[in-house]
C-alpha cells in the first residue's frame, strides 16, 4: 500500500488494522524511479507480486482556460504514466516467479462521456488508460497476466468530499441509480477482477457508474 506522505501511509494502516500481511511505502508516483523501488520492496517482503491496484489520481483543474502545462503534465504523471510504470515494474516481477498476475487500473467514467465535474487533463487521461489497459492486457497475457480497467462514476471519497451541492444534485439526476457510490462499492469490483473468479477476463473496462454510462 503506497501513500504520498507518512501521515497517509498511518491512516490506511490504521484503516487495515489487523488484516493483513501490508506493507505501507511511501512514494511520488509522478518520479518514474519509484515503481521499481515499490515492486522491489514487495519482492523483498512477501518474495513477489500477485495483484497490483494502480489506484492513485488527482484531478487537476476543471476550467481548461485555467489548465497550464504544469498542471497537465501532473494529472498525466499520476493518471497515467505512473500506470503504466508500475504496471512495467509488476509485471516483471511477476514474470521472473512465471506464476502470471492481476493489474487493475482505476480509471474513470471521465474517460468515456468527457468528465462533468472533472477537467480536460483528467478526462484524457483517463481516457488514455482505457487504451493503455488494452494494450499492457495485449502484452502481458502470454505472461499469464491480466490487465483490466475500472470505471467509476463519482464516488463519496475526498477528491468527491468538497463538491458543491447543487453540482452533487445535478450528477444524481442523470444516474438511473440516483446516488453517488461507496468506495466499498469500487474495492469489492477490484477484488473481483484481482481475483481467479475473473480468470478469463482482460483488457476489459467494468462500469461502476449506478447506470449514468451504458456501453
Ligand atoms: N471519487 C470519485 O468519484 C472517482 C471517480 C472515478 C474515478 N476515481 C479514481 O479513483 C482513484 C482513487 O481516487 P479517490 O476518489 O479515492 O481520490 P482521493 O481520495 O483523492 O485519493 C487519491 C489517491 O491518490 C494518491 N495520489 C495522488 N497523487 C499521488 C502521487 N503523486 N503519488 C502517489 N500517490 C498519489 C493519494 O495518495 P495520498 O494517500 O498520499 O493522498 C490517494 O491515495 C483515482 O484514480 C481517481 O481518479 C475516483
Amino acid at each position: 500500500m503506497v501513500g504520498r506522505t507518512e501521515a497517509s501511509v498511518r491512516a490506511a494502516e490504521s484503516t487495515l488494522g489487523e488484516r493483513g500481511p501490508w506493507i505501507g511505502l511511501t512514494a511520488d508516483l509522478r518520479d518514474t524511479d519509484s515503481a521499481e523501488r515499490l515492486a522491489q520492496a514487495a519482492v523483498q517482503t512477501f518474495g513477489g507480486l500477485d495483484i497490483l491496484v494502480n489506484n492513485a489520481g488527482i484531478a487537476g483543474p476543471v476550467d481548461p482556460w485555467k489548465t497550464d502545462v504544469k498542471d497537465w503534465d501532473d494529472v498525466f504523471a499520476v493518471n497515467l504514466r505512473s500506470m503504466f510504470f508500475c504496471s512495467r515494474a509488476a509485471a516483471g516481477v511477476m514474470r521472473d516467479r512465471a506464476t502470471g498476475g492481476s493489474i487493475v487500473n482505476l480509471g474513470s467514467i471521465a474517460g468515456q462521456i468527457g468528465g462533468i465535474a472533472m477537467g480536460p487533463a483528467y478526462a484524457a487521461s483517463k481516457a488514455g488508460l482505457i487504451g493503455l489497459t488494452r494494450s499492457l492486457a495485449r502484452h502481458f497475457a502470454p505472461l499469464g497476466i491480466r490487465v483490466n480497467c475500472l470505471s467509476p462514476a463519482d464516488i463519496d471519497t475526498d477528491m468527491t468530499l468538497g463538491w458543491p451541492e447543487e453540482l452533487r444534485r445535478r450528477l444524481i439526476s442523470i444516474t438511473p441509480l440516483a446516488r453517488f457510490g461507496r468506495p466499498d462499492e469500487v474495492s469489492a469490483a477490484a477484488v473481483f477482477l484481482a481475483s481467479d473468479e475473473s480468470s478469463f477476463i482482460t483488457g476489459q473496462t467494468l462500469n461502476i457508474n449506478g447506470g449514468a454510462y451504458m456501453s
